[in-house]
């Protein structure tokens, strides 16, 4: 394994990380979590991302079990907060409320002290920046959090978030975790310029495009049970990517992949990573052999002739748009 700074800051993460949306507490029972946890850790991962929403909660307890007994000092746990948790106006969003609440339920749901990095899940258009900022500071200087950072927001909400956090004198934001692929690089125009001159790292998500990227759907096909796009949950999430045009040229990537020794999935991962702003690749698994599959990517370099091949083959279903980052305008 490999490690970066996680922006500018002090602490180190896995260049690979384990996240478990869709698949713990929900997708994959809890003995096949277990098993992707410690291929994870055998594979040297030490970065693990979660969020009190996923499997309603769930997820986050799995992993407090699953990483139960594996010292402490050798994990970075990463959770987040803003979709609802409960019923209630104040289950979700940012207010000092909320967030105070829920890193409670998070660490308790974790069986640990403190959090690594906590992350505002989405930008809340119902809470003043500064009500947020302050309230993470606050968890900062209770040792409750030890970093903050944001996900999907977009580069004009970092900016104002890094200027307030100068002014009051507020730990400032470390990373963003936007959603970042071969076929999703909407960060590029605007967020990754500013995070490289703030010392803001990108935390990617759904690197494999959750799972397309594998060439495991084949166009005019069926699924292949068991896979996400076959999954209650899941095969909305995947949706927008299940199309033949998508498919087909996805198909072609894999000569690509063939001829540097590389499986598909490791083409993906390593892709993303040629990114200096991007601080670690958040990989998601459903069975151990896959993140031994994954890490594998650690590492790998991809010359320029490589990556404008790849460029070449996906041609327009590359998404660039810096408009598609948003959240909700009112809480979820
Ligand atoms: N901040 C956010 O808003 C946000 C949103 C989404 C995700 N995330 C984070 O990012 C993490 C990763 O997201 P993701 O799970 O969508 O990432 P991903 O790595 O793009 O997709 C993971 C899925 O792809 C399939 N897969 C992975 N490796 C494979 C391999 N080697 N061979 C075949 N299939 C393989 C598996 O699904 P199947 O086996 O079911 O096909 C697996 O569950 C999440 O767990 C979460 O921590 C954050």
């Amino acid at each position: 394994m490999e490690f970066r700074h996680l922006g500018r800051s002090g602490l180190k993460v896995s260049e690979i990380s384990y996240g478990n949306w869709l698949t713990h507490g929900s997708q994959v029972e809890e003995d096949a979590a277990k098993l992707c946890v410690q291929a994870a850790l055998d594979e040297g991962i030490t970065t693990f991302d979660t969020a009190d929403v996923y499997a309603g909660t769930k997820a986050e307890e799995v992993l407090g079990r699953a990483l139960k007994g594996v010292r402490r000092e050798s994990l970075e746990i990463f959770t987040k907060v803003y979709w609802p948790t409960g019923p209630g106006q104040n289950d979700r969003g940012l207010s000092r409320k909320h967030v105070t609440e829920s890193i409670n339920n998070s660490l308790r749901r974790l069986q640990t002290d403190y959090v690594d990095l906590y992350q505002a899940h989405r930008f809340d258009n119902e809470t003043p920046l500064e009500e947020t900022l302050k309230t993470f500071d606050d968890l900062v200087r209770q040792g409750k959090v030890l970093y903050v950072g944001v996900s999907e927001w977009t580069a004009d909400q970092i900016a104002r978030a890094l200027k307030i956090a100068d002014e009051m004198g507020f730990d400032r934001i470390v990373s963003n975790q936007p959603q970042y692929s071969m076929l999703w690089r909407v960060i590029e125009a605007e967020i990754v310029p500013l995070s490289e001159r703030e010392g803001v790292g990108q935390i990617v998500w759904s690197p494999i495009a959750q799972g397309v990227l594998t060439g495991k759907y084949l166009p005019g096909q069926q699924p292949p049970q068991g896979s996400r796009a076959t999954d209650a949950s899941g095969s909305a999430m995947i949706a927008r990517y299940m199309n033949d045009d998508v498919l087909a040229r996805v198909q072609e990537l894999k000569p690509i992949a063939a001829d540097l020794g590389l499986t598909m999935a490791q083409l993906a991962v390593a892709w993303v990573l040629q990114n200096p702003n991007v601080s670690s690749a958040i990989v998601g698994a459903t069975r151990p052999e896959q993140v031994r599959d994954n890490v594998k990517a650690a590492g790998v370099k991809l010359e320029d002739e490589v990556l404008k091949r790849i460029d070449d083959v996906l041609g327009t279903v590359v998404e660039r748009d810096p408009a598609k980052t948003v959240s909700p305008s009112t809480r979820p």
